[in-house]
């Protein structure tokens, strides 16, 4: 079992204002995965609350932390710069994948400033935020997933066999 927080970055939603349809994409993806939901948390777009929640999230042993929102270039997106304040190796071959096969679908995929990275034995992934951008997101990079828990858990000792 993959276990999965979420952090849906959003001010509305925050509020109560907004549904938050993106968050439920992403459990639904990664339940097919055998990936398991053990936290969620709606956070309003600022830089402390989500660096916040993030770190609660590494401390209780999430195996990944997905982020959706906030990755644009609005002046409340913050989630890239919250990422880069809490990882301590970036992973940059995911958003590289995540942009590189989106912008096949949408030019607009250039806009996401997504970042991935590495706290402890913790991956966190930012997506964008929209629910079309998180579905086209996860199918890219969720082949890859099941392997990359294993390895930082290190329950694989040679990848190439
Ligand atoms: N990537 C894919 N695959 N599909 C999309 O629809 N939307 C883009 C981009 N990445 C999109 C995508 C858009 S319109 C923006 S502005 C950026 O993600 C940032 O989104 P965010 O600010 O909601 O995080």
């Amino acid at each position: 079992m993959i276990k999965i927080a979420i952090i849906t970055a959003s001010d509305r939603g925050a509020k109560g204002e907004r549904e938050d349809v993106s968050g439920k994409v992403i459990e639904e993806m990664v339940n097919a995965i055998g990936g398991q939901v053990v936290d969620y948390s709606i956070v309003p777009d600022d830089l402390e609350a989500l660096k916040e929640s993030m770190l609660k999230m590494c401390e209780k042993g999430a195996d990944i932390i997905f982020t959706t929102g906030g990755t644009g270039f609005s002046p409340r997106d913050n989630t890239p710069e919250a990422t880069l304040a809490v990882i301590e190796r970036e992973v940059p071959g995911i958003p590289e994948a995540m942009r590189q096969r989106s912008l096949e679908k949408t030019p607009h995929a250039m806009l996401s400033r997504a970042r991935a990275g590495i706290r402890g034995k913790t991956l966190i992934i930012n997506l964008p935020g929209s629910p079309r951008a998180v579905r086209e997101n996860l199918e890219i990079i969720l082949p890859a997933l099941t392997h990359a828990v294993e390895v930082l858990k290190g329950q694989v000792q040679d990848c190439g066999k």
